[in-house]
């Protein structure tokens, strides 16, 4: 069989960097191509089986990580608290929904960025803009801003580092739900928290009823932890793009589960119609300026067979909007006979900048994700799950939460080089909000936008 993969090639191709060296870049390339894949497909199948499941209601998807990962940040203590803060809010998840919660770390390839615009001015200098570790270096010199293919190979290596030790957590004890309950009750310890007191109480005898009843522990010290990231550059996704020897079938061996961005999703561009050659379970972010039909062709186009678990929406609409822009939506998929998974990214349509800093207010937040399941369940849709930027680190990037960081906070601990993520805290008060939502099938009324 041929499958045509680099039909994508005569496309146009958006957020791509300019390589300077096209020598230079099929050498890179080349290297890619003979490096063993990330992951193995039989892991994707399994993906996907789980996201059918949330696409039905019997799962709920958590995705989560930063915004952008760092070469110099892949250290140990940096995913350990990253698989630590999904680990907690998936228990509290699990909980609340009492559902099997799908777990997916942006981890592990999220190295590329799309940008707003192609080059950044400082002063009297332009220089092509930051587009990730991936491609370029942050700092404001021609030398580290010239994008250099040598580092989607060192973005591969970081990426296999991150998965050999996330592997070795999830399967070797790290991850034993007593030990995720002890850190759970960590948190409580601070009164800032006590309004989630009730439901941290339930989550603690639920698992020490277990535990008198002599379930079997063995079986919960490992977890099934996915690895993700927005397929943005090609030449890397095409790299790691292999056939399977199983089922002789094309697999994008760079993580289970990629998605095509907001910037990227156009119907006839690259993106699409290389992630449309993949088997692999796969997303697409939706912002507020696609049209129903939008939405339908590009299911049409990614997933003609409609798989079950096949096909992620990620709405990331604004929590101003998704009152009149998600019913269109929905209503337009249930006509098409599609059951995507919808998930909701209450971060990107929700950013807003204060003074120097690129921010984000947890109450905005939690309010698109309010209005997400109110929506869908006025629609007798799924709300299939939650795709967060956040970070196990204690930084102040986002607005708010109990422990509240105002604007004269955030220059305190501002750490992230793209977008503003939430901090431990504040993910697992966003963990506890959305499981009273869904125990108590009620939303409540939304916070007043501040
Ligand atoms: C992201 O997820 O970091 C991102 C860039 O999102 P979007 O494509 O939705 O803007
Ligand atoms: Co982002």
């Amino acid at each position: 069989m041929t499958f045509n993969l680099d039909s994508y090639r005569d496309l146009p191709a958006a957020q791509q960097p300019e390589w300077p060296d096209p020598g230079e870049l099929a050498q890179a390339v080349a290297a890619l191509k003979v490096e063993p894949p990330l992951v193995f497909a039989g892991e994707a199948d399994v993906l996907r089986e789980r996201l059918a499941d949330a696409a039905q209601g019997r799962a709920f998807v958590l995705q989560g990580g930063d915004c952008a990962e760092i070469f110099a940040e892949v250290t140990p203590d940096r995913i350990r608290s990253q698989l630590r803060t999904i680990l907690q809010m998936a228990v509290i998840l699990t909980y609340g929904a009492s559902l099997p919660v799908v777990k997916m770390g942006r981890i592990a390839g999220q190295y590329a960025k799309p940008r707003s615009a192609s080059t950044e001015t400082r002063g009297a200098q332009t220089l092509p803009a930051y587009r990730g570790d991936a491609v370029n270096a942050f700092g404001f010199t021609p030398k580290d801003r010239r994008p250099d293919p040598w580092r989607m190979v060192r973005a591969y290596h970081r990426s296999s580092s991150t998965l050999n030790l996330v592997r070795a957590f999830t399967t070797g004890g790290f991850a034993d739900l007593r030990f995720v309950a002890d850190w759970n009750r960590g948190f409580m310890a601070n009164p800032a928290f006590a309004r989630y007191e009730e439901i941290a109480g339930e989550v603690d005898r639920a698992i020490s009823f277990m535990e008198a009843c002599g379930v079997d522990f063995d079986a919960l010290k490992t977890v099934e932890l996915f690895a993700c990231h927005e397929a943005l550059l090609l030449d890397y996704e095409r790299a790691l793009t292999r056939i399977d020897s199983r089922t002789e079938t094309p697999y994008d061996c760079s993580a289970h589960f990629v998605w095509v961005g907001e910037r990227t999703r156009d119907i006839g561009g690259a993106h699409v119609d290389l992630l449309s050659k993949v088997r692999n379970p796969i997303g697409v972010k939706i912002g507020p300026t696609a049209q129903p039909e939008d939405v339908v062709r590009l299911a049409d186009r990614l997933d003609p067979d409609g798989i079950p678990g096949r096909l992620t929406l990620i709405t990331r609409l604004g929590a101003d909007r998704v009152r009149t822009l998600l019913p269109p939506l929905i209503e337009a998929v249930q006509a098409a006979g599609r059951t995507p998974v919808w998930v909701c990214d209450p971060m990107h349509g929700n950013t807003i900048t204060t003074g120097a800093y690129k921010t984000r207010h947890f109450d905005v937040i939690m309010n698109e994700v309010r209005a997400f399941f109110e929506v869908h369940r006025e629609h007798g849709s799924v709300p299939g799950g939650l795709h967060v930027e956040l970070t196990g680190d204690d930084v102040t990037e986002v607005l708010g939460g109990s422990q509240t960081i105002h604007e004269a906070t955030l220059a305190r601990r501002y750490a992230t080089l793209v977008d503003p993520r939430l901090n431990h805290q504040q993910s697992l008060e966003m963990a506890f909000q959305v499981a009273e939502m869904i125990r108590d099938g009620s939303t409540a009324a939304p916070v007043k936008q501040p």
